[in-house]
C-alpha cells in the first residue's frame, strides 16, 4: 500500500498532459483503489490546474446506453463530449463488469476491480 501511495504521488507530480501516459490501478476489493484515484485527481486539479472527470465506468455505459432510447433527448455525443474534451478521464470500477456487459451493471464482478485513467487520446474504445 505504501508503494501504491508513493507511485500515485509520483504519477501525479510527474504527470504531463502532453505525454499521454495513463495509469492502471488494480487490486482486490476495498484495498484503496478509488481512494488513490481521487487523491491523484485532486492533486492534478489543485496543483496543476488540469481538468479531470471522474466516472464510474458502469454509470458512463448506462448513460451511453440510455442515450439510444428514442424518448431521451440526450445523444451519445452529448454524453461523450465532456469525456473527449477532458484532459484526464478517471474510470472507476472498470473491471467490475464483464466485457460482454449485457444488462450493464448486473454482471458478475470480476475478482479484481480495476481503474484506468486514459488521457485525451480516446482509446477507451479498446476496453
Ligand atoms: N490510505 C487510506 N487511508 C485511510 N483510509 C483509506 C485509505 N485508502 C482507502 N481508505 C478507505 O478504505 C475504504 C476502501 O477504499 P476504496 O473504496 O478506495 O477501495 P477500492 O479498492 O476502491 O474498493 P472497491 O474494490 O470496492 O472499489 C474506503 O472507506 C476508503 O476511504
Ligand atoms: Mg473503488
Amino acid at each position: 500500500m505504501a508503494f501504491a501511495h508513493l507511485s500515485a504521488a509520483k504519477f501525479a507530480q510527474e504527470y504531463d498532459p502532453r505525454d499521454g501516459t495513463g495509469l492502471l490501478i488494480i487490486g482486490k476489493i476495498g484495498t484503496g483503489k478509488t481512494h488513490l484515484a481521487v487523491g491523484i485527481t485532486k492533486e492534478l486539479i489543485l496543483s496543476k490546474g488540469i481538468s479531470c472527470l471522474f466516472y464510474d465506468y458502469r454509470e458512463l455505459l448506462k448513460e451511453i446506453q440510455n442515450s439510444y432510447n428514442a424518448t431521451v433527448q440526450t445523444t451519445e455525443l452529448d454524453v461523450l463530449r465532456p469525456v473527449f474534451e477532458i484532459d484526464v478521464l478517471v474510470l472507476d470500477e472498470l473491471g467490475a463488469v464483464k466485457p460482454n456487459g449485457v444488462g450493464l451493471g448486473h454482471g458478475e464482478p470480476d475478482p479484481e476491480h480495476a481503474l484506468q485513467r486514459q488521457p485525451h487520446d480516446h482509446h477507451y474504445d479498446k476496453f
